[in-house]
């Protein structure tokens, strides 16, 4: 009988490791990735990694609106980033899709299924 303790045990181990890659998972939705592909934007853009511009979750930080990201995105500012190279303005995404974009990217800003622990800083 104990075998099949044992044998519990590593399903439960398993099936544990399984759960927490599936949470762990930052893939766009397929919309958005096929939309990101379409007009480059992954050659140079992850979404949680810098690549050539910065990271899609760190764009999310500085709390844009919606409207803020699809300006940005026609019109960038090299000076929001420094150490980046500046970014070629992308005018051929249509209004339409760079606002789906945008949405996404604000998205990314939502806390997570488990709350990030808060410690509370205080500044000066
Ligand atoms: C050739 C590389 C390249 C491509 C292609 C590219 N980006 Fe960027 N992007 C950058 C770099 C570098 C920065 C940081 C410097 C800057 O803002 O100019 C940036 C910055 C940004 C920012 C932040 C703007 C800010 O001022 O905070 C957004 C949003 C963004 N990109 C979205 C997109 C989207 C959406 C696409 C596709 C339509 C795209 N980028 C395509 C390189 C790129």
């Amino acid at each position: 009988m104990y075998t099949f303790r044992i044998l519990f045990f590593f399903t439960c181990v398993i099936l544990t490791g399984i759960g927490a890659q599936a949470q762990t998972a930052t893939q766009p939705p397929k919309e958005i990735t096929d939309l990101l592909s379409k007009y480059t934007c992954l050659a140079c853009h992850k979404t949680d990694a810098k690549v050539i511009g910065p990271a899609y979750m760190e764009v999310a930080k500085k709390k844009y609106t919606n409207a803020k990201i699809v300006e940005l995105i026609y019109k960038p500012v090299p000076a929001n980033w420094p150490g980046y190279p500046p970014m070629a303005p992308m005018t051929q995404v249509p209004k339409e899709d760079a606002l789906k974009i945008a949405t996404w990217i604000n998205s990314l800003n939502k806390p997570a299924a488990t709350p990030a622990k808060k410690t509370p800083t205080k500044k000066g």
